[in-house]
């Protein structure tokens, strides 16, 4: 591979890329992300390339790319250039799309999308609401390259602003330029990412670093490892960049080993970057030296924090410590070091070619860009969703994602991950961004969205978080360790029954000790489902208590299964289902269950097709 030695060789190898690409061609763009390969998209890939091969097809290529954010409909593949696409595509359907739709032209109707909502059948992929309700910036670039190939980043534009920035611009502009755009932090705090460039810049010392926070440790959250391994030279245009404007001659990338595709994807193209002399020495003939380390971290939620993060790579135990003073003061090896999340370099290619003023008219007044979401639970779509910030939560949960499935009512939203908070369904309208959803007591946090339904019982969930929260402290600070557990405790009892109206008010006062009393944002935030649960969803905890009785029905040790004796035919499915032999009755009449021996697992109700077995 060539080394680019400047600007203007960066643009002539984009050109020969561009010339050796035929740009008529018939191309289908397949994902290989994490989820599509969970479901067979290799399987898909090889059984499409035997089908094209028996079919002499030669003009159609197969890219592997990157996931563009509907995984639950996966493999998905996009026919290309009149944009069909088919979802949960299985290799038995390779020859089929050969014949009928390459050869033939017809659309399969079969492996289109249908609305659940409509039960509309839609055959282009930009007509699909999911997709033509967002404003996807970064995810867009995702299913257009395959992101082992270098030369696919620099066909759609790649690298270019890494020449104007080296080839035109000053470190003090480039940072000014990030400034004016408004760009804040994606992985959580929202802070300004211009303004702690400048920090790190001017902070003393000649040695400094820049770091790619990809650890999202969120559950539930995925959008940062979708970037990474669909686009992984966007995340190091942004790095390559940001060093230059901070003048840090080394980077590292710190990516959970739970991600093996991401880690592989980004260990390639540092290689290639390096070929081409965009890592190295004197990048693009300049002065500038810039090269990138990838660490694997052992996949612990704390790691994610940037001081436990910084420790981790340093190859010491993975805990937080106290702040200040901050990593752009004294970071990596007591060095200056700017850590930036994922999505917020992958921004700052599009910033620095398009422009801060562009950059600024997408969003909220106080949030600029998009920001991408990883929406999941009670949804009839669920992925990743893009959005310009500032975007009505409303608007998520029904435009793009379709509402709720069945008959179920939305009840709540989890905004910003297991230390987020709850938003109750008559705040759906709240503006997501990073002011709009602190006003409720939620957050961004790196952008989980998790949709819950009328079939949640909020205590029981709150109890769900702290119970994650509890495992994932890492123990140094003993409000965080203690507090985290006294309130599971109590929470705990709460949905067992077995709590009293002083243990609401103990819960309370805890939960605000632990807010602001432990060294780190885990701790600070731990408190967040139960607060916000409080706040929203009072009375359920109220009637946990004083009626023991969980509404939602989740709660085992609050709910009876009982038998109704006219519905009943006595066919004893539920009997032999049964793991504690709690259910009896002769064959053919009403059968009852025994209270002190079900253990509440629900295998009747599961089993019985007469619909006899109740909850309550
Ligand atoms: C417990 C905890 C976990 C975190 N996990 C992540 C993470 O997985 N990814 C991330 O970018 N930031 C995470 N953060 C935030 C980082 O500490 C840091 O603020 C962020 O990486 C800075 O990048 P940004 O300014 O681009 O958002 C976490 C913070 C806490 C307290
Ligand atoms: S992994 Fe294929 S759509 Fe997300």
């Amino acid at each position: 591979m060539m080394k680019i030695r400047d600007t203007s060789e960066l643009e002539k190898y984009r050109k020969n890329v561009l010339e050796h690409r035929d740009a008529g061609h018939r191309w289908i763009s397949l994902c290989v992300g994490t989820g599509c390969i969970a479901t067979g998209a290799g399987r898909v890939a090889a059984a499409l390339r035997r089908e094209l091969e028996k079919a002499n097809l030669k003009d159609v290529q197969v890219k592997e790319t990157g996931c563009p954010g509907f995984c639950e409909r996966g493999p998905l593949m996009v026919i290309h250039p009149q944009g069909i696409l088919y979802q949960n595509v299985k290799p038995e359907n390779a020859a089929d799309i050969v014949k009928r739709t390459l050869k033939g032209g017809e659309v399969i109707s079969e492996l289109v999308y249908v609305d659940p909502s409509t039960d509309q059948h839609i055959e282009l992929e930009k007509d699909i609401p999911f997709y033509s309700k967002q404003k996807r910036l970064i995810l867009s670039n995702n299913p257009l390259v395959d992101p082992t190939s270098v030369e696919d980043y620099f066909a759609i534009g790649g690298y270019a602003a890494l020449g104007k920035a080296l080839g035109g611009m000053t470190p003090a502009q480039v940072i000014e330029e990030v400034k004016k755009a408004g760009l804040r932090g994606r992985g959580g705090a929202g802070f300004p990412t211009g303004v702690k460039w400048e920090t790190t810049r001017r902070a003393h010392g000649r040695v400094k670093y820049v770091v790619c926070n990809a650890d999202e440790g969120d559950p539930g959250a995925f959008m940062n490892r979708s970037v990474l391994e669909g686009n992984p030279h966007s995340v190091l245009e942004g790095m390559i960049i940001g060093a230059f404007a901070i003048g840090a001659r080394e980077g590292y990338i710190y990516v959970r080993n739970e991600y093996p595709l991401a880690v592989k994807n980004a260990t390639l193209a540092v290689q290639k970057a390096r070929e081409l002399g965009l890592l190295g020495t004197s990048i693009l003939g300049s002065h500038f030296d810039f090269d990138i380390n990838i660490v694997r971290g052992a996949g612990a939620f704390v790691c994610g924090e940037e001081t436990a993060l910084m420790a981790s790579i340093e190859g010491k135990k993975g805990v937080p410590r106290q702040r200040p003073p901050f990593p752009s003061q004294e970071g990596l090896w007591g060095r200056p070091t700017n850590i930036n999340n994922v999505e917020t370099w992958a921004n700052v290619p599009l910033i620095i070619n398009k422009g801060a003023e562009w950059y600024s008219t997408i969003g909220s007044p106080s949030s600029k860009g998009t920001k991408i979401f990883a929406l999941v639970g009670k949804i009839r779509n669920t992925g990743l969703v893009e959005v310009p910030l500032g975007t009505k939560l409303s608007d998520i949960i029904y435009g793009i994602g379709g509402g709720v499935p069945g008959e179920r009512k939305l009840k709540a939203v989890q905004c910003g991950g297991p230390s987020g908070g709850m938003i109750s369904a008559e705040h759906i309208d709240v503006p997501v961004d990073y002011e709009g959803l602190k006003k409720y007591g939620a957050m961004m946090g790196s952008g989980g969205l998790v949709v819950m339904d009328d079939s949640t019982c909020m205590v029981d969930i709150a109890n769900y978080f702290l119970k994650f929260l509890l495992e994932e402290s890492c123990g140094k600070c003993t409000t965080c360790r203690e507090g985290i557990e006294r309130m599971h405790e109590l929470v705990t009892k709460i949905t067992e029954g077995k709590a009293t109206m002083d243990d609401l008010g103990l819960l309370e006062e805890l939960a605000t000790v632990v807010q602001d009393s432990t060294m780190c944002g885990l701790g600070n935030t731990a408190p967040n489902p139960v607060l916000t649960t409080l706040r929203y969803f009072r009375p359920e905890y109220e009637e946990h208590i004083k009626q023991k009785r969980c509404q939602a029905g989740v709660c085992r040790a609050l709910i009876t299964y009982w038998i109704d004796p006219k519905k009943c035919t006595g066919c004893g499915a539920c009997a032999k289902k049964c793991p504690e032999e709690a259910i009896s009755g002769r064959k053919k009449e009403a059968h009852t269950i025994d209270a002190k021996k079900c253990i509440r697992c629900g295998v009747c109700q599961a089993t019985c097709k007469f619909g006899a077995v109740w909850r309550r």
